[in-house]
């Protein structure tokens, strides 16, 4: 099987996994408008060992998401290894990634995410327990460390096992959602794994901000996005036009994502989450469709009228579109 990581060109733009949000539609909208490749919501390697259903149904994908890489949460190496294997079975993604990030207390406090870092010999089972069951290529999501353990000292600890790519997100756990983000040590990383594809996140919120990421660490591999890319799944375009014009990011108007345009990016992504989901999707839709309108003038009107739609009919009634 081809790694299809070592087949993007870069840098390579990823949205980062998101619970609740990196739905197939989403993840559509975003491999549209210049997401090199993405990441389902995490999934957890229990409920696929004891009652795989349910979870199968939230990293099921369209083909036209590829590359498309499924991310698995959980402790146990065993629940790992079936894990991965149905999701290869039967899902067949392109990529599978282990996370070994989320701080979130329903995960972190079950010995899962973040607080894997420390346990040395622990994530070292786990990642093996996955490349050992699959064919397809295994990336990892660290953060930039955790209490006494460093992002270096884990990849020191794991640089051995053939993981393709790792995605960094620069905060430590202490540092949560908003702490300062450290890039320098997602280079040091490379240093240490250069035959590894090395991406960073953490607070990469414009074009400009990827631009200057990406100029000031020159080893990185790419970038992986996540709040910066709600209800703009265009930034990764915005970000490699910022990128290849060498810094100069072209003013919004050039790739003219004005408001009516937006309000027509809002419609495609209104129905695509209606094909995937029907009426059921109709809470997502308010969430995504109001990060789209922020800032604009008349949001709060528009985003009143929005949140009480009923059918893609009445969204398309009131985006007048
Ligand atoms: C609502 C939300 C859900 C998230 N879910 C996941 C997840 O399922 N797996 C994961 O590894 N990280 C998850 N993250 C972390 C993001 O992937 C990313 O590392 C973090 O938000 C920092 O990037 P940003 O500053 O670009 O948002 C989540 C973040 C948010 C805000």
């Amino acid at each position: 099987m081809k790694d299809f990581w070592l087949q993007l060109n870069k840098p390579v733009l990823a949205l980062a996994p998101m619970a609740g949000i990196t739905d197939s539609a989403y993840r559509e909208m975003c491999r549209r408008y210049g997401a090199d490749v993405v990441y389902s919501e995490m999934a957890s390697v229990s409920a696929l060992f004891f009652k795989p259903e349910k979870t199968l149904e939230l990293v099921k994908f369209n083909t036209s998401e590829r590359p498309y890489v499924v991310q698995l949460f959980g402790k146990d190496p065993r629940h790992f290894a079936k894990a991965t294997r149905i999701i290869t079975e039967k899902i067949k993604p392109d990529g599978l990634d282990i996370n070994f990030g989320c701080p979130a207390k329903k995960v972190f406090g079950h010995g899962s995410g973040c607080a894997l870092m420390p346990q040395k010999e622990l994530a070292r089972e786990i990642i093996s327990a996955v490349c050992d069951n699959t064919d397809l290529p295994v990336s990892i999501k660290i953060r930039a460390g955790l209490k006494n353990i460093n992002a270096l000292e884990f990849i020191e600890n794991t640089k051995d096992l053939p993981y393709s790519a790792v995605m960094v997100h620069g905060r430590t756990y202490e540092g949560g959602f908003s702490g300062s983000v450290n890039f320098e040590i997602v280079e040091e990383i490379k240093k240490i794994i250069p035959d590894k594809i090395i991406l960073a996140n953490g607070g990469i919120n414009s074009a400009e901000d990827g631009a200057q990421v990406l100029r000031d660490y020159p080893l990185l591999d790419g970038l992986g996005i996540a709040r910066g890319a709600w209800g703009r799944p265009w930034i990764f375009n915005e970000i490699k036009n910022a990128y290849l014009n060498d810094g100069a990011c072209l003013p919004l108007a050039d790739i003219d994502y004005d408001f009516p345009r937006i309000k027509k990016i809002m419609l495609e992504h209104a129905k695509l989450i209606y094909a995937g989901k029907g009426d059921t999707g109709k809470f997502e839709m308010r969430k995504h469709l109001a990060w789209y309108i922020k800032g604009f003038p008349g949001a709060s009107e528009l985003r009143r009228k929005l949140v009480t739609a009923e059918s893609l009919e009445e969204i398309e009634k009131i985006l007048c579109v």
